[in-house]
């Protein structure tokens, strides 16, 4: 019986001590919360937007992901994080709305852009023209 509780004490310690370990690994993933996860995109395919998202991502965040979105922006030297590169095959396991969410909703060293672009049609428009920076 003790031996039992000793194991089923040791199996917990192990489970507890791996889940802190994978969560620091993780690093400074960001937690996206469900609302956002959630979001669907009213544009999405909408081709009527390219431009609109083109010049958005243009005028806000070439300084720092640069323009092939691959995070050589001017600005990128000057931060601790980098801004992480947008053209890599890891893009693709977010959704619409976790696009959403790391773009314009700030913390940290992202900046936050819900006011700076006020337009939703605006902030779906540069969320379709990240997906099209995917190369990979
Ligand atoms: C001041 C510099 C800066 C600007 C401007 C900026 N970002 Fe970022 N961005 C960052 C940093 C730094 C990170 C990584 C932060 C982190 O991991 O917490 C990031 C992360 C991201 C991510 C997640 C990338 C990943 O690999 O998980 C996306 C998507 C993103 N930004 C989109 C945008 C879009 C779209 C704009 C323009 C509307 C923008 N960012 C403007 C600095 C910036």
């Amino acid at each position: 019986m003790k031996r039992n509780l000793l194991n089923y004490t040791l199996t917990l310690m192990l489970i507890v001590f791996t889940s802190v370990l994978v969560y620091a690994q993780s690093g400074n993933k960001t937690t996206i919360p469900s609302e956002y996860k959630e979001k669907v995109n009213p544009h999405k395919g909408d081709e009527s937007l390219k431009m609109t998202g083109l010049r958005t991502f243009n005028r806000h965040c070439v300084s720092c992901h640069g323009k092939a979105g691959l995070g050589d922006g001017v600005m990128s030297k000057n931060l601790k994080i980098p801004p992480g590169n947008l053209t890599t095959a890891h893009m693709t396991k977010y959704s619409d709305g976790e696009i959403y969410y790391m773009s314009f909703v700030g913390e940290g060293e992202r900046p936050d852009f819900i006011k700076l672009i006020p337009s939703e049609e605006d902030k779906w428009a540069v969320v379709n023209y990240v997906r099209t920076l995917q190369k990979e």
